[in-house]
């Protein structure tokens, strides 16, 4: 397969998954954050999708695209691992989560650590049912109660996109 056909499946997959998570969190509270904004395209995607939901963005440089700019104070700008050692952050999300888009795939080395390490930072921010949607395959830690969900017959090429979902008790 191509790379070009790769890499659409995999947005298929994408947008897929946020439109399933869309219809599955239907009428539960909680905030989306979404790790990887760059331009905002995902980012347009959940607006579209959870429509007056409020959604925090998270990445080291500013990219947007003019018509997917989050609005004051939804964008924190910074490396990941600086980002999530902030009490004052961690404190403000801590149990208000309904959905985690973890976006931030680069191809290269970082991809084997970075992603895990988001994910560790922020389990503790997912309200029970909560769901996590990944571009990365993670190796889930029992401390952080997800479990992964079978998404095959909802999302076209479900093994491109990874979705969790965090316990209930
Ligand atoms: C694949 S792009 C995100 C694409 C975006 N979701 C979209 O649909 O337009 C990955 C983004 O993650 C950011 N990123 C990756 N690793 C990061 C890190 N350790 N700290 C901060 N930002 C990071 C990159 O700057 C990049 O903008």
């Amino acid at each position: 397969m191509s790379r070009l056909d790769s890499h659409i499946q995999q947005k298929i997959a994408q947008r897929d998954s946020i439109n399933l998570a869309a219809r599955w969190l239907a009428g539960k509270d909680g905030v989306i954050v979404e790790f990887g904004l760059s331009t905002g395209r995902s980012y347009s995607h959940l607006l579209e999708r959870f429509p007056g939901r409020e959604i925090f963005c998270f990445d080291r440089l500013d990219k947007t695209h003019p018509r997917s700019r989050p609005p004051a104070g939804h964008l924190f700008l910074g490396e990941f691992t600086d980002l999530l050692a902030d009490a004052a952050l961690q404190a403000r999300f801590a149990g208000r989560v309904i959905l985690a888009h973890i976006d931030i795939g680069s191809g290269g080395p970082e991809d084997e650590v970075i992603p895990e390490l988001v994910m560790d930072r922020i389990a503790h921010w997912l309200k029970p049912g909560a769901l996590v949607l990944s571009d990365q395959d993670l190796t889930l830690q029992p401390a952080w109660q997800m479990e992964r969900v079978v998404t095959a017959g909802e999302v076209e090429h479900a093994g491109r996109y990874n979705v969790y979902r965090r316990r209930t008790p």
